[in-house]
């Protein structure tokens, strides 16, 4: 049975990483997909081969054009992020995008009303937690402008939640890797780094001893649990952990793929000090497992022998990137106006 037959979806940043891969199997559940997406580091790559959806180059800050694609969608997935690099650069941009964006749909769908809005929040709202693993209600600590954008936004959601009943979910994803997280993307994530050195004959960089930990989760697990949140009415209004519930030193990580690849390099430990400078990560999950029922399928050797074998495939295969799916462009984005703005969206 396809779950999601003749929805009308709208998905912000689905030519994105995470965005992409939900765009993918809405397609797949029988969902109308319309991807909005600015392309800062979506790529249409990512979504071409999905006929039939309908793809706007556009950005979230602007309002007309939001309000526009709230109003035919029933389901809002609201994933389109200035990321926490980009974010710790410019925290007005990142202010105008990750908060400006959900609440210009949070607006939207007050005016037209919606079925539901699934909110992609981060666990990088907990900061360096004291309990380990961190509950959703567990004491929040904001130590950088992209946790507050992001902890903005789920701030928004629950208001305009208990104010205005505008029905929404917030889910707080821990470290997710997989297909589509680009090693071209200067803002990609720790696997692809260590999968991108491998292939280029380099050994790992690991910033600082490398037991540091996170909670790395395979993005097919992340998508099913959007999924079912979009879905299920007891989700309503809440907020949820999306990991592996699994911790995992940045060492073993790389222990870990350096084996799946075959290789004998050891990794170089640089001192470096991360943005995102938390000791330890891993999130509770016992809630979604509760409620929503869902739980992770992927382990981390079967994830990231998955994530090898894909970027195995790209790298062999010399397909065009021009997009099959229609294009409009809306690119005219009010941020650009702001040379504190463009400067920071130069990788
Ligand atoms: N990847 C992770 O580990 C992780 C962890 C926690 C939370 N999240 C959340 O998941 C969501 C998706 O993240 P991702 O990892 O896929 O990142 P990504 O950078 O791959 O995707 C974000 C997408 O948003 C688009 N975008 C940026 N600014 C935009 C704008 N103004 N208008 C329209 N589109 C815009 C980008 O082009 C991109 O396609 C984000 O909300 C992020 O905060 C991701």
């Amino acid at each position: 049975m396809k779950r999601f037959a003749g929805k009308r979806v709208l998905v912000t940043g689905g030519a994105g990483f995470i965005g992409s891969n939900l765009t993918d199997r809405l397609v797949e559940e029988g969902a109308e997909v319309t991807v909005l997406d600015d392309l800062f580091t979506g790529r249409r790559e990512n979504i071409r081969h999905l006929d039939g959806i309908r793809f706007i180059e556009g950005s979230v800050t602007r309002f007309d054009l939001v309000s526009r694609l709230v109003q035919e969608s029933e389901i809002v997935f609201n994933l389109a992020v200035r990321n926490i690099i980009v974010s710790t650069r410019s925290p007005r941009l990142d202010f105008l995008v990750n908060t400006g964006g959900v609440f210009n749909v949070l607006l939207a769908a007050k005016k037209h009303g919606i079925e539901k809005i699934v909110y992609a929040s981060s666990a990088s709202v907990y900061g360096n937690a004291r309990y380990i693993p961190v509950n959703e209600d567990d004491r929040l600590s904001i130590i950088n402008p992209y946790a507050a954008s992001k902890l903005s936004g789920e701030n928004f959601c629950s208001s305009f939640f208990e104010t205005y009943g505008v029905p929404v979910v917030i889910l707080r994803y821990s470290n997710v890797y997989g297909l589509n997280q680009s090693p071209t993307n200067p803002y990609c994530g720790v696997v692809s780094k260590f999968f991108e050195k491998l292939m280029n004959g380099l050994p790992p960089l690991i910033h600082g001893d490398g037991e540091q930990t996170r909670d790395f989760t395979y993005v097919s697990d992340v998508v099913e649990a959007t999924l079912m949140a979009a879905l299920n009415p007891k989700a309503v209004g809440d907020i949820f952990n999306v990991g592996s519930g699994r911790e995992t030193s940045v060492n073993k990580l790389a222990r870990t793929i350096l084996s799946i690849f075959g290789s004998s390099q050891k990794p170089v430990h640089i001192d470096r000090r991360d943005i995102d400078n938390i000791r330890r990560r891993v999130v509770n999950i016992e809630k979604i497992r509760r409620i929503m029922r869902w739980t992770p399928r992927i382990s981390l050797k079967e994830g990231l022998t998955r994530t090898f074998e894909w970027l195995r495939s790209v790298e062999a295969s010399d397909e065009p990137i021009s997009p099959k799916i229609p294009v409009t462009s809306e690119i005219e984005d009010p941020d650009a106006e702001s040379p504190e703005c463009q400067g920071a969206a130069a990788p």
